[in-house]
């Protein structure tokens, strides 16, 4: 069965993880930038995966629009929906839930955070100076560090996910 993979990405972390991905799953796999690339016709794929990453507790708006567009082509397809993002546990799971559509949650075969991560090479002043300050009140030294970019990506979630995903 095809898979397509239609993720959003800012700096990179989501398209890092749609790729890890792809290289999890069975069969023909396609990715594409809902941003950058041409979106192929949805109808010859069997299976369809949603990802996109997290900014100020929203996901790209192209992703969104994407999956009203679709909506009623995705609803025949096997569904698997992912968020990249920094926040963990209760506050990732939260954040995944209220970025699509309630009906494409509630039939989505697999459903997943994956981690995320602070390019800070590619961020400008104003993204630098609001992490700064959610860090600072957060008292994550790690973060305060912006000589460097930071990756978190969760491998056990994204096996998760291509677990489910690959069932017949
Ligand atoms: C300005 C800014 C706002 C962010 N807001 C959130 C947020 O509300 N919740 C969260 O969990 N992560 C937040 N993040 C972290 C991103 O979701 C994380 O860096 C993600 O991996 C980015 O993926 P991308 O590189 O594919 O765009 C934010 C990051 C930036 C730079």
């Amino acid at each position: 069965m095809k898979t397509l993979i239609v993720y959003g990405s800012k700096h990179g972390a989501t398209e890092k993880c749609s790729k890890v991905l792809k290289n999890k799953l069975h069969g023909e796999v396609v990715v594409v930038n809902i941003k950058k690339d041409i979106i192929p016709d949805i109808s010859l794929f069997g299976s369809i995966v949603i990802g996109g990453s997290i900014y100020a507790g929203r996901i790209q708006k192209e992703i969104r629009e994407f999956c009203f567009k679709n909506a009623n082509t995705l609803k025949t397809k096997k569904i698997g929906l992912f968020v990249c993002c920094m926040s963990e546990g209760e506050k990732a799971i939260s954040q995944l839930n209220n970025s699509l559509p309630n009906e494409l949650m509630s039939m989505a075969t697999a459903k997943e955070h994956f981690g995320g991560g602070f390019t800070f090479s590619k961020m400008n002043f104003f993204e630098k100076f609001i992490i700064k300050m959610v860090s600072k009140k957060e008292k994550n030294a790690a973060i305060v560090n912006m000589n460097k970019d930071i990756l978190n990506i969760h491998e056990d979630n994204i096996n998760r996910f291509a677990q489910l995903m690959n069932k017949q």
